[in-house]
């Protein structure tokens, strides 16, 4: 029996907040935080970019981590309109989302763009969070599986291990809707996700953090964060309001409730 890893909620603010209360939110979370007694759970937030740099000094001094929601895959040079990787380490975030459903969506990003992305996170030393999910048409044509296992397969890069990668299942038809897949459906998704995680990577794969999101709020977290191999969340909506994300923090179970069986290799 190999222990769990330590849960993981991440907000993903998108497009949201200005400076102000993009600092009071994160203000509010901090101090909460701050007086915590509850068990272990690691806690990041992902603005946007514009108030990123000051969010990471603001909250410097507390355990809260700060992401950034995309990178460009390139270092440097003359590619107007892009941030890279290590721009963003600069800034002092920990943590680069690639590959959101809405970044493959509305920039036409692929599997290999978005590998290549994770490895520029890599670079830097920060932490991939690697994002994958099926759309409503593939799950009812009964593709959830194939689709979410192509993704991993060729969006994670070989330079992934437990310390610098995080993957977020969201079914894109879960995202801002306010539904969410049974717990047994997640289960499947989040075993199958393990499963390859383990195949490439071996015992290092049980440790790779393995997030849902999608409608995740104060009302489901509690079951979802209990469903096996789910590792936290990745929270958009109500890591909007501290105390819906606070509530979600707080569903966080104890390590006793969470069962990580190890299986040995074939
Ligand atoms: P919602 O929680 O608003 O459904 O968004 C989920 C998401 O896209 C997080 O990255």
């Amino acid at each position: 029996m190999a222990n769990a890893p330590i849960p993981l909620i991440a907000g993903n603010w998108k497009m949201n907040t200005f400076h102000n209360d993009g600092h009071q939110l994160a203000n509010d979370v901090a101090e909460r935080m701050m007086n915590r007694m509850g068990p272990p759970v690691d806690v990041a937030v992902c603005p946007p970019i514009t108030i990123a740099g000051s969010l990471c000094a603001f909250l410097a001094p507390t355990p809260i981590k700060v992401g950034a929601q995309d990178c460009s895959q390139l270092a440097n040079g003359a590619h107007t309109g892009d941030v890279s990787a290590e721009q963003i380490a600069n800034l002092g975030c920990a943590c680069v989302i690639v590959g959101h459903s809405e970044r493959r969506r509305d920039h036409h990003e692929t599997n290999e763009l978005v590998r290549a992305k994770a490895e520029a996170v890599h670079r830097t030393r920060m932490t991939a969070i690697i994002c994958i999910g099926e759309t409503q048409e593939e799950r009812d044509a009964g593709k959830t599986i194939e689709v979410v296992t192509k993704q991993l397969e060729e969006s994670v890069p070989e330079s992934c291990h437990s310390g610098n990668t995080v993957i977020a299942y969201e079914p894109v038809w879960a995202i801002g809707t306010g539904r969410t897949p049974t717990s047994a459906e997640i289960a499947e998704v989040h075993q199958q996700i393990r499963d390859l995680l383990f195949e490439r990577f071996d015992y290092d794969g049980f440790a790779i953090r393995i997030l849902y999101g999608g409608s995740v709020n104060e009302k489901n977290a509690h079951d979802i964060l209990r469903v096996p191999h789910v590792n936290g969340a990745l929270v958009g909506g109500a890591s909007l309001k501290s105390d819906t994300f606070w509530s979600i923090i707080e569903a966080v179970p104890k390590p006793s409730e969470v069962s990580a069986p190890v299986r040995v290799k074939a």
